[in-house]
């Protein structure tokens, strides 16, 4: 057993976990994997407020490391070493798992790696799952969240290539604008995917922005602020309907499909033409929009290649993915100083 405690604290959820390397060629396994989710204190603003994110983990962090401790049924004494997310996310955010985690390498003498938020979400696709022994590189991922949208191509552990990402708003950042824009409840991308069920993802010919086609300088790059707009004049223009019982009233379910087909679109066909383009044997994806299904569905339909897709609860910030990544680090020799210090703007590659 190689028994990892992961903390994650970058942005608006304080998790613990306690993760099993195993050995080489054994499965990872998750011992204990504790969220405790911000979103009812962010509702009320529509978004995550870093200060009062960073309040909220100093009081979570704490019972979240005991409850994941607990649970494990592991003592100080059972680690191997303890992991944290040290960037990219909210500093002061960050700055609360960093500490905790110091604080207890420190204290019980156990070796300190900081991980990369994004890299933890790439290696939530190695958790668990039989799929880790048949991970051929190289990989390309596609990670999708909050406050990412990246097209990655991963060689072998550790090691990347990033080929494009957002020139503006992340993809679930879109999710979550449109998702108000439509009155729907927050976080926008789950609230999105409900309402879509009901809805013609046709109903509406909404833009996606290709950027260059197959062949400019910006074709693995993203933008949705176009498609954002595009939804925000489509709501105007029903505005002056929306309170009455009346057939011009905002088609919120229809609107909803169709955002959700034209992300998922563009997501899809960069990610295909870039595994290929770069002889990918394997797509991954990972991040909080990977937890959408239309989007799970349409990449392993329309990929010739194998797609991995971590499962639906491990697609969201969480310590698993933290712990996880950690082990491959650890195996390789890596370790943090005491001097370890967030970079709120920390690059996968440099
Ligand atoms: O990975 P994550 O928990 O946090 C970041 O690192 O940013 O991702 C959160 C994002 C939010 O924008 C949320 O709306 C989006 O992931 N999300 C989804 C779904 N579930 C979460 N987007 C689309 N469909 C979903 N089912
Ligand atoms: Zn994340």
């Amino acid at each position: 057993m190689t028994l990892i405690l992961g903390i994650e604290t970058s942005c608006d959820e304080t998790a613990a976990a306690v993760v099993d390397g195993g050995k080489p060629r054994c499965r990872q396994r998750i011992i204990s994997n504790v969220v405790a989710s911000q979103i009812d204190i962010h509702r009320r603003y529509g978004g995550v407020f870093p200060e009062v994110a960073s309040r909220q983990h100093i009081l979570s962090i704490t019972p979240v490391v005991e409850e994941a401790m607990d649970e494990a049924g592991a003592s100080w004494d059972d680690l191997e070493a303890v992991a944290v997310t040290y960037g990219p996310g909210l500093a002061g955010s960050l700055l609360v798992g960093v500490n905790a985690a110091k604080g207890i390498a420190l204290g019980c003498g156990l070796p300190l790696l900081g991980i990369n938020h994004i890299e933890a979400h790439i290696y939530a696709n190695w958790l668990g799952s039989k799929e880790r022994d048949s991970v051929v590189f190289p990989v390309l991922c596609l990670v999708v969240s909050g406050g990412h949208t990246e097209l990655i191509l991963m060689s072998g552990h550790g090691q990347y290539q990033r080929l494009g990402g957002t020139l503006d708003d992340a993809a679930g950042e879109a999710f979550d604008k449109v998702g108000r824009l439509l009155g729907l409840d927050y976080p926008g991308g789950p609230a999105i995917e409900q309402a879509a069920k009901h809805g013609d993802p046709t109903a509406f010919d909404l833009p996606r922005a290709w950027l260059g086609g197959s062949a400019g300088r910006h074709r693995y790059d993203f933008s949705f602020s176009g498609l954002k707009t595009a939804v925000l004049r489509i709501v105007k223009a029903h505005e002056p309907f929306g309170l009455a019982q009346d057939k011009r009233q905002l088609p919120v379910v229809d609107l909803a499909a169709s955002f959700q087909m034209a992300v998922v679109d563009v997501l899809v066909e960069k990610a295909k033409r870039a595994a290929q383009e770069y002889g990918a044997e394997q797509i991954i994806l990972s991040g909080g929009v990977a937890a959408n299904k239309l989007l799970r569905r349409e990449m392993a339909k329309r990929s010739d290649l194998p797609v991995l897709c971590p499962p639906i609860y491990l697609c969201t910030d969480n310590a698993s993915m933290v712990a996880g990544a950690a082990y491959f680090r650890y195996q390789a020799g890596h370790r943090s100083g005491w001097d370890l210090d967030v970079i709120p703007n920390l690059k996968l590659t440099g």
